[in-house]
């Protein structure tokens, strides 16, 4: 599958310019607003109120979890409620030492720099950061060959957050000196349904509690799928049915829009299918399914895999990925190869 078809997925995960908008005006600004992942919540709440009462910057955090769950928007929560500033940026946009230098410079006392995709951020940068999150200090060498010398700059207090969809791929060094490490979970169905409902709310979409749940199993246990196909679903209602999301009007849209009913979309069928057809339901190779299907080894491991695990579709064995009696029953697929008649 090409770049392209990725980006235009309805149901991917990740982040699409066309969701910067919505999701700013989404965003919930303090904690007791977010919704579902209950651990990290109470988790942080506790540092948070700690930090405060201190007077302290809080400690480095790294939240970690498949895309589109809400690692921004919780960066936003703890600087609105630790009363200070945040600086949003991440990995691949810093090229250059130089490039972070500025940015660590320019922050005030206890603000909060968000670095995405931390796990992309290139080593030589990545090196200036450990000084900074350890000491807050800055080393910059100046001049170079024998007269080069280092001179230290101090920084304010500040609190890294980092993000990634993928922990095991941060350095050692760098993931040491994260203070707080958080995982992130896909959301269950009841979860994304208030996630919609509130969403609607704000947007001003009508929609009955059947339709908000119709949405919700169907947006693969990720807040930002749910609120895009909040956002089609509402051209079909007001289209179709009265302006009213109905669990009619929303089963509608995503049905032409070739989502099922448990969120798969044409490239997780195509995955699974191609799994069971061409080896025989697994176990098979990573690196196998990702040539079979044409996509990234690594979108598959983030963006799909996830997901279907969830919902039991798939299961990671020693010898390789495995497609469960659950999906060839989804699929209408005989276990021993043949097509059921549906
Ligand atoms: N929008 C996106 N994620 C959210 C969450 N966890 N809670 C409330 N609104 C959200």
């Amino acid at each position: 599958m090409s770049e392209m078809d990725f980006e235009n997925r309805i149901v991917s995960a990740e982040f699409e310019q066309s969701d910067n908008e919505i999701e700013n005006s989404l965003r919930p600004k303090v904690l007791a607003d977010y919704i579902g992942q209950e651990k990290v919540k109470e988790n942080l709440s506790v540092y948070i109120k700690a930090a405060r009462a201190r007077g302290e910057a809080l400690d480095h955090v790294l939240l970690y979890g498949p895309p589109g769950l809400g690692k921004t928007t919780l960066a936003g929560i703890i600087a609105n409620e630790m009363g200070v500033n945040i600086r949003i940026t991440s990995g691949p946009a810093i090229e250059k030492q130089g490039d972070l230098a500025a940015i660590l410079t320019n922050l005030q006392e206890g603000d909060v720099l968000f670095i995405d995709e931390i796990h992309r951020m290139n080593r030589s940068v990545e090196e200036v950061l450990y000084p900074a999150m350890e000491d807050q200090a800055l080393d910059i060498i100046i001049g170079k060959g024998p007269s080069a010398r280092s001179i230290r700059l101090d920084l304010p207090k500040f609190t890294l957050v980092g993000a990634t969809t993928r922990a095991g791929q941060i350095s050692a060094p760098l993931r040491d000196r994260f203070g707080v490490i958080l995982r992130l979970e896909l959301y269950n169905d009841s979860e994304l349904s208030s996630i919609v409902r509130r969403s609607a709310g704000i947007l001003g979409i009508e929609i009955d509690e059947k339709g908000a749940f119709q949405i919700a199993s169907r947006s693969r246990g990720t807040p930002r799928i749910a609120n895009r196909l909040l956002k089609r679903s509402r051209d079909f209602a007001e289209v179709k049915y009265n302006g009213v999301i109905t669990s009619d009007a929303a089963a509608d849209a995503l049905e032409r829009m070739e989502i099922d009913e448990l969120g798969l979309d044409s490239i997780d069928r195509r995955l699974l299918t191609a799994m069971i057809k061409n080896y025989n339901g697994g176990p098979v190779g990573l690196e196998t399914i990702a040539a079979a299907i044409g996509e990234e080894a690594v979108t598959i491991e983030d963006v799909y895999e996830p997901y279907l695990m969830q919902i039991g579709f798939l299961s990671r064995t020693p010898r390789g990925r495995c497609v469960t009696p659950a999906a060839y029953s989804h699929l209408g697929i005989e276990r021993d190869g043949q097509q059921t008649l549906l």
